[in-house]
């Protein structure tokens, strides 16, 4: 394998890119970059400062004196200007503000750097919507993962009530169309498959299945 392997996995929300990206660089022995847990990471400092997500300068201006860290170990622990912030960033406040915030050049040109310098540690596989396309455009594999919607609604669904949020499953799927809309829409670096991307439909796929097609992938890297 190559010392400085990149894997890239984008798509659209719940279609599965975290769980597999992380299996993957388990088996691998390979670094896990979650880049959404950044912007997640800004948008919960902007609610926490009560910054609206609308006012772009100054979201701007608080991104530029933000410090994000992602914990390497197993227990993937984000912080955010030294504060544990793991499981905050993932409320369903946080993911309704989050593609707001990142549609902002001045936000997504900070975490890229970030993105990047995470990326020169050594083989690496980074999760988002604009790895492929932007953020490692020389990766060795490009997967963009999809399922349809009322799928991913409801895999999001059961995630949030094995955590002991009872949401109605119509809510998850609104708020999900919602912000796949907003990412795939937005000027700056929109959701979409990179042009030398496999595009892999994870509907009928189990986790195992996705992961054991993605590792054959890698065996000629
Ligand atoms: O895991 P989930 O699909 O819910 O989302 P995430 O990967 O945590 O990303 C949260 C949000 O951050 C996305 O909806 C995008 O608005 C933004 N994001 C982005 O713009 N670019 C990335 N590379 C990663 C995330
Ligand atoms: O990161 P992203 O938002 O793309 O999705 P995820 O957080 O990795 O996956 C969302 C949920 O779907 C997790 O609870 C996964 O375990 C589940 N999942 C699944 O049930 N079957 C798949 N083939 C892929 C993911």
């Amino acid at each position: 394998m190559k010392k400085n392997l990149q894997i890239a996995i984008d798509g659209p929300a719940g279609a599965g890119k975290s769980t597999i990206a992380k299996a993957i660089a388990k088996r691998l022995g390979i670094f896990y970059v979650d880049t959404g847990a950044m912007y997640r990471a800004i948008a919960l400092k902007s609610l926490r400062l009560n910054i609206p997500v609308d006012h772009e300068e100054e979201v701007g201006h608080m991104v530029q004196q933000t410090e994000i860290e992602l914990d390497h170990s197993e227990e993937r622990r984000v912080f955010c200007d030294g504060q544990d912030v793991t499981e905050a960033i993932r409320s369903p406040e946080v993911s309704r503000k989050v593609s707001t915030i990142a549609a902002y050049p001045v936000v997504r040109q900070r975490l890229v750097q970030l993105q990047r310098q995470e990326a020169k540690r050594g083989a690496v596989i980074m999760d988002g919507r604009d790895i492929g396309t932007f953020v490692l455009p020389e990766a060795d594999l490009k997967i963009f993962l999809t399922a349809s919607i009322e799928e991913r609604a409801h895999r999001r669904w059961r995630e949030l009530l094995k955590a002991g949020k009872e949401v109605p499953v119509n809510e998850v799927k609104q708020d999900m169309e919602k912000r796949d809309r907003q990412d795939t829409e937005r000027e700056a670096s929109p959701l979409q498959p990179a042009h030398d991307a496999l595009i892999l439909d994870t509907t009928e796929l189990t986790i195992e299945e996705i992961v054991d097609r993605i590792i054959a992938l890698t065996d000629r890297l």
